[in-house]
């Protein structure tokens, strides 16, 4: 059973304190997600043990929520944003701009003109004509642009293809033949841009790193090679990506993972004269959040028993997207119940709107609850009013 999330004299607790979810029934209005602060504190903390000489820019993209940001700005984490919202979110929640890491292939003039005027640490740039746009920006505003390199290695981190980004068929990053044009236009630039990094993201839910291994092993020698020209060239950011066990939680499977994941960093990076950045997502929120939501009909046809929920791919798009695996627990145990097979649904007009299909489960009755877990990460930050359904509440304990 997943630690996170525990049976007590037969109610569903979640969290560090193991904060009874039931809580949640009385005031009930519509699907919510519950956050744990406490329980993010803890996996902050784990990983910068593990990677010790490193500074973590949490990928906001993961889960913006105001509290759970300035929580992880509080146990000391800069910010990894994709968008000028995310840049507005960070500072609302407490983030300075000198915490900031500005990714994200699409930056328009008016995104990277308001983050040179807030001065922010670092731009992450995927493209030529990105690079071009932000040395004329800054240019123009009598700036210089801190930027560093998204590096493309075309290396296959095996994960599902929607999340692999660290191929050549993938639109993050530049290629490495491209490296002569770059430096032809850091030279031209000079005045308005300082490199200051290289990075690279191959992908998230990465579960083992053959692939990160050498990536970095290409990736070192050109920051070695690149570092002897500019001499403001300090950080080396490996991106987010480390995974989680969405299937079979086990906690310490997870710490020895992130272990893995910890040595190869020293292993290839230690010895280096680097700055390290790590901007993780997933591993730090994912399972300190579950949606908590309410069965409105059960319906049974000739084929299937169907869980009708009042939630669905509007408020956590990742089954839909990715066939995606969320445990789903009952808010009440239910033991002296026959198990079931059921697909849970939700309301939207979609085949694709399920949490799961031909799931075993206790038999459950109408108006009855259940919580998908793990759902911490990539959960409200990707909901969408779709079919105009309300977004789901947002809750921290
Ligand atoms: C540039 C960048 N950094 C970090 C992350 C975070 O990845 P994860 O949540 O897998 O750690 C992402 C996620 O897509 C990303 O695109």
């Amino acid at each position: 059973m997943d630690p996170f999330l525990q049976y007590f004299d037969g109610t569903l607790c979640f969290g560090d304190k193991k904060r009874p979810l039931t809580n949640f029934v009385g005031t009930y209005s519509g699907p919510v997600y519950v956050y744990d602060l406490g329980s993010i504190g803890i996996r902050v903390k784990q990983m910068k043990r593990a990677l010790p000489t490193a500074d973590l820019y949490y990928a906001m993209k993961a889960n913006s929520n105001l509290d759970v940001l300035s929580a992880i700005k509080k146990y000391g984490c800069g910010v990894d944003v994709v968008s000028l919202g995310e840049i507005h979110r960070a500072l609302e929640a407490g983030f300075v701009p000198s915490d900031i890491v500005f990714s994200g292939v699409a930056k328009t003039e008016k995104e990277i003109s308001q983050a040179l005027d807030l001065s922010i640490h670092q731009f992450n740039i995927e493209s030529i004509p990105e690079l071009l746009r932000v040395a004329r920006l800054a240019k123009e505003n009598d700036l210089v642009a801190p930027v560093a390199l998204r590096l493309n290695p075309n290396i296959d981190i095996k994960t599902h293809p929607f999340i692999a980004t660290g191929l050549h068929e993938n639109k993050f990053g530049m290629e490495l033949s491209l490296l002569p044009q770059i430096e032809k236009v850091l030279k031209d630039n000079s005045a308005s841009l300082s490199l200051v990094g290289i990075s690279l993201h191959l992908g998230s839910q990465m579960l083992e790193f053959s692939g990160f291994r050498q990536a970095l092993q290409l990736l070192v020698p050109i920051y070695q090679r690149l570092q002897l020209s500019y001499p403001n060239l300090r950080n080396f950011d490996i991106g987010g990506g480390l995974g989680i066990y969405y299937q079979e939680m086990d906690l310490q499977k997870e710490n020895s993972l992130l272990r893995e994941y910890a040595e190869v960093v020293k292993d290839e990076l230690g010895k280096i004269n680097a700055r390290v950045q790590s901007e993780p997502g997933r591993w730090l929120v994912a399972h300190s959040g579950v949606l908590l939501t309410q069965i409105q009909y059960v319906k049974e046809t000739t084929l299937k028993s169907f869980l009708v929920m009042d939630s669905g791919m509007n408020h956590l798009l990742r089954p839909a997207l990715y066939d995606a695996y969320h445990s789903i627990i009952p808010l009440f145990h239910n033991s002296g119940r026959p198990i079931k097979l059921y697909d849970v649904v939700g309301p939207i007009c979609e085949s694709s709107d399920f949490f799961a299909k031909d799931r075993k489960l206790p038999e459950i009755r109408e108006g009855e609850f259940l919580i998908i877990a793990d759902a911490g990460a990539y959960g409200f930050s990707m909901a969408s009013q779709y079919n105009l359904q309300e977004l789901p509440k947002e809750v921290c304990i």
